[in-house]
């Protein structure tokens, strides 16, 4: 690993094989795998739709070049325009990717339509939406951007969830608003109810485009194939990735006809759509756009976070929040490292983010007995590092 950049902090296991929602490496220890390669595995690991799909079209053809007619693309395009409420999509290759084509096709339909006074973005802070220097700079996170700069100019920055703030920032010089439906890498966090609905009335009013980053929230994570489906607030514009390949790298910007503004020579990716990508989305929108498979994810969710409810409610300031299978259990800065590492060292993956949270982000196919398995290391975690904390304890 010398060789490699130290942009992770890792931690010390390495994975060499997986099966369902459970990881093994070379040594023979196994880990039920409860964040998923960070909501991606969406299937699970060795899925075997997914992979029977992967090694079918690698036989048959791994990547052409957009220069062509990619029929899978335009089935996989029309299966997610069927499952939503958009009628075009781009294909890239990542969240971030997915992102900047957002944000190019809102200035570019703004400028066309209005000129190119109107080519403002508005963010949140905590938001996170990629690493590349447009969705590095829609981020507003300080310290990501840090050492990084000039960034980009034209974006602006609204609190999370203060419809009041937004308001002040949205006039005619904006082109889109961009936000998570929930934030994930930011903690996991939930808007308040109405503000989704009073940014979408926002955008009618100065004719700016409403774009969802449903990068983690999307591909059935939060028990519905869109998070905005379970919101009643449909946005102009709508990014995917992650869960949406079951683990083969791939993204997609969703819009409308109306919007569409991206034209030939405009925009484009030379790995965006292939083939091999296409029939990962085709095999995992086949299993996840399932009434009955999401009815199942809300079930698991909703058993999840129930018991998560139970053990938050023994911890002071302690909170949970989320929706489906993305959720945060917030133990605080005390407690929260502390059943991190229990549930590291009983072989129970989560993802600690702010030193505060535990993100849980399990396959969607993960069975409720591993549910319970989990919860029972949870509880575990909690219960030891309560008994650390002598005036907790005492509670
Ligand atoms: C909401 C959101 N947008 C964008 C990204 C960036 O995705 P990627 O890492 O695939 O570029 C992420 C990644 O965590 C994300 O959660």
């Amino acid at each position: 690993m010398e060789a490699v950049m130290k942009t992770y902090k890792r931690l010390g296991i390495a994975p060499t094989g997986g099966r369902g929602s459970w990881l093994f490496d070379e040594e023979g220890n196994r880990y039920l795998d409860f964040i998923a390669g960070i909501a991606t595995n969406s299937l699970g690991h060795g899925h075997q739709a997914l992979v029977k799909a992967v090694q079918e079209q690698a036989e048959k053809l791994i990547h052409c070049s957009n220069l062509y007619e990619i029929p899978i693309q335009g089935e996989v395009a029309q299966m997610l325009a069927d499952a939503t409420d958009f009628d075009k999509v781009f294909f890239c290759n990542s969240g971030t990717e997915a992102v900047e084509a957002a944000i190019k096709l809102a200035r570019k339909h703004a400028y066309t339509n209005h000129g190119p006074k109107k080519h403002e973005i508005v963010t949140f802070s905590k938001s996170f939406h990629g690493r590349t220097y447009g969705g590095l700079t829609a981020t507003a996170q300080p310290k990501l951007q840090e050492g990084f700069g000039p960034m980009p100019a034209g974006f602006v920055y609204a609190p999370f969830g203060d419809l009041d703030a937004a308001k002040e920032m949205v006039g005619s010089q904006t082109a889109a608003v961009l936000v998570e439906p929930i934030q994930g890498e930011g903690g996991v966090n939930v808007p308040p109810d109405g503000f989704l609905e009073g940014l979408r009335q926002l955008c009618d009013e100065h004719e700016a485009l409403l774009v969802f980053d449903e990068v983690q929230t999307g591909a059935g994570r939060t028990g519905h194939l869109y998070a905005y489906q379970g919101t009643g607030v449909v946005p102009d514009v709508l990014t995917s990735a992650k869960g949406l390949g079951g683990g083969v790298p791939v993204g997609a910007m969703l819009t409308k006809e109306k919007y569409a503004a991206l034209t030939p020579g405009t925009h484009g990716s030379t790995f965006g759509g292939n083939p091999l990508a296409m029939a990962a989305v085709k095999a995992v929108l086949e299993v996840v756009n399932d009434e009955n498979f999401l009815e199942e994810v809300r079930f698991k969710g909703t058993i999840l976070k129930n018991a998560l409810q139970k053990l938050a409610d023994r911890v002071p300031g302690a909170a949970v929040r989320g929706e489906g299978l993305l959720i945060g259990l917030d133990l605080g800065p005390e407690l929260a490292p502390q059943v991190f590492e229990h549930c590291l060292e009983e072989g129970v993956l989560v993802n600690l983010i702010g030193g505060t949270t535990l993100r849980m982000a399990p396959p969607l196919t993960v069975t409720r007995s591993e549910v319970r398995y989990a919860l029972d290391t949870f509880r575990g975690g909690v219960d030891a590092a309560v008994s650390t904390q002598p005036e907790m304890a005492v509670a």
